[in-house]
């Protein structure tokens, strides 16, 4: 969800305006991934990395999660949306960490849509906390291949992601999913997060939909698979 600062700049407004409006088009968009029967969202809101932006602004952006899930939890758990976090829990205040595990705990049966929201999120952390788990469990090197892996990560049960959309523009992955997206579909679009909405995912659902996916096969094994699949 990239753009916020520049979306509130363009309209001479301080940078939280723009994070706040990032807000409202979120639940737009979220309605949205439920009606198209998407199984399974991950939202970026806060990096690891994000801990270094000015010490006012990462209070604003604590702020409006807190209020976020104030203001949403009962319409998502009314709407069958399971939460989940994914990410580190340092650094997190005792009080948004409880409103976090209390909307977590609420929602953990539903299962219209899984909403993973990558909070304090680094896909090189996950990977760090992975291989600890990893070796404090002294499991046997020989062991450890692609599906073992991936059963250590937050995303742990989850099929890894098929399109990761990036607003604002920017050619980058940016620490995000890197190992679950190594085969996903990017699209990038150049609309800042807040004017993101149902056309905007129509038309990088449209994108995906023409792609070839070939997961390191030919064109011709691609197609043959495809056939036999059927
Ligand atoms: C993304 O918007 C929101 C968060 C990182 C929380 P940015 O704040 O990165 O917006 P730009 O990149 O400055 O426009
Ligand atoms: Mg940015």
């Amino acid at each position: 969800m990239d753009g916020n600062g520049r979306w509130a700049k363009a309209r001479g407004l301080p940078r939280l305006a723009g994070h706040r409006a990032g807000t409202e088009n979120l639940r737009r968009t979220l309605k949205a991934c439920v009606r198209h029967g998407i199984k399974i969202l991950t939202i970026y809101a806060f990096s690891t990395e994000n801990w270094g932006r000015p010490a006012e602004e990462v209070r604003g952006l604590m702020t409006i999660l807190e209020q976020v899930i104030e203001r949403e939890l009962k319409e998502l758990h009314e709407q069958g949306v399971q939460i989940r976090h994914i990410g580190r829990s340092d650094n997190v205040s005792p009080r948004l960490l409880k409103k976090i595990q209390k909307a977590v705990e609420l929602t953990k049966h539903n299962d219209t849509l899984i909403l993973n929201v990558a909070f304090n999120y680094g896909g090189r952390q996950e990977i760090i906390d992975a291989v600890r788990r990893i070796m404090r469990e002294g499991i046997d090197p020989a062991k450890v291949d692609d599906a073992l892996l991936s059963q250590y990560l937050y995303t742990a049960g989850q099929p890894d992601p098929d399109l990761i959309i990036r607003t604002s523009g920017e050619m980058r992955v940016s620490n995000f999913l890197i190992w679950q997206g190594a085969y996903a579909e990017l699209y990038v679009t150049p609309t800042y997060w807040p004017d993101f909405n149902e056309d905007e995912l129509q038309k990088a659902l449209d994108h995906y939909a023409a792609r070839e996916r070939r997961f390191g096969l030919t064109a011709e094994q691609t197609k043959t698979l495809a056939e036999q699949a059927k």
